[in-house]
């Protein structure tokens, strides 16, 4: 019997953090991964052009007959998903629900904060996902654009990611919240900075485990799960020139990336023209 791919997409490297937790808690999938580094970043850009470079990957990926897909991007998730979920019929899974899932379970003093791109930030959907969990939860949010070309950089934890940090949460921390959203997919790389600056007692959520938890279920649950005996292949796409992805993606991934082909959108017949 074979047995098809996950997919999965992000703007550029970042959602590699989310394809380690699935790698981990599903080691027997196939994936195929598409990171839009020609267009990257996507959290400054409008939910119009968002959601048509979404439509686009979408159609990419469904073309190669994945099984699911998995919008690895919060930017994406927050703007977009809803769109994606009417054009398409398989099983799509964004990064938001998840996170806010996580979010609503464990804070204990109710007072959750999130931080992410503009456009995330902007649309409120970390609030509204929250809220709809538990309206009683109070919700504090804050953009941290920096925190992006930082991770790319690797700059996470030098005297600029700390300053960088101190400004950006100061308030978040003041306001008291108990447990911090990372609802961005580069912020997980600023793990520790983000931890030391918050201080102890505030629980930092990264929506990638609780993304590949979900979709674990979803596979289970339609019978679309592969034996556990097998073991799964990891193909990478990427809009620009590989050199960027490769250098970057190893430190996001946590492994070394093999695999990793340029594509143009325009040729595979992706893009409106
Ligand atoms: N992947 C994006 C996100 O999680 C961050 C990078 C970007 O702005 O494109 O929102």
């Amino acid at each position: 019997m074979s047995w098809k791919a996950i997919g999965i997409f992000d703007s550029g490297v970042g959602g590699l953090t989310v394809l380690k937790e699935i790698i981990k808690s599903l080691p027997q999938e196939d994936t195929l991964y598409l990171g839009d580094t020609a267009r990257v970043p996507y959290g400054t850009k409008s939910p119009e052009t968002v959601t048509r470079y979404a439509m686009e990957i979408t159609t990419f990926l469904v073309n190669r007959d994945i099984k699911l897909l998995i919008a690895a991007c919060n930017t994406v998730s927050a703007v977009s998903l809803e769109a994606l979920k009417q054009r398409f019929s398989l099983p799509i899974v964004g990064v938001i629900e998840p996170g806010a899932r996580r979010a609503a379970s464990v804070t204990k003093t109710g007072k959750v904060g999130v931080i992410g791109t503009e456009g995330t930030i902007r649309s409120s959907a970390y609030t509204k996902a929250i809220k709809r969990i538990n309206p009683e939860i109070e919700v504090i949010t804050r953009a941290c654009p920096l925190f992006v070309p930082l991770a790319e950089e690797g700059w996470i934890d030098n005297d600029v990611a700390r300053l960088t940090a101190e400004i950006y949460l100061r308030g978040l921390k003041n306001d008291g919240v108990d447990t911090l959203v990372l609802g961005c997919t580069h912020y997980p790389i600023l793990r520790e900075t983000i931890a030391t600056t918050m201080g102890e007692g505030v629980q930092l959520v990264d929506s990638a485990e609780e993304t590949a938890r979900t979709v674990a279920e979803i596979l289970r649950n339609s019978c679309m799960i592969r034996p556990p005996a097998e073991r799964g292949n990891h193909h990478y796409f990427v809009t620009d020139v590989p050199a960027g992805f490769l250098k970057v993606g190893n430190r996001f991934l946590g492994e070394t990336l093999h695999d990793v082909h340029q594509v143009v959108l325009e040729k595979e017949g992706c893009v409106a023209q």
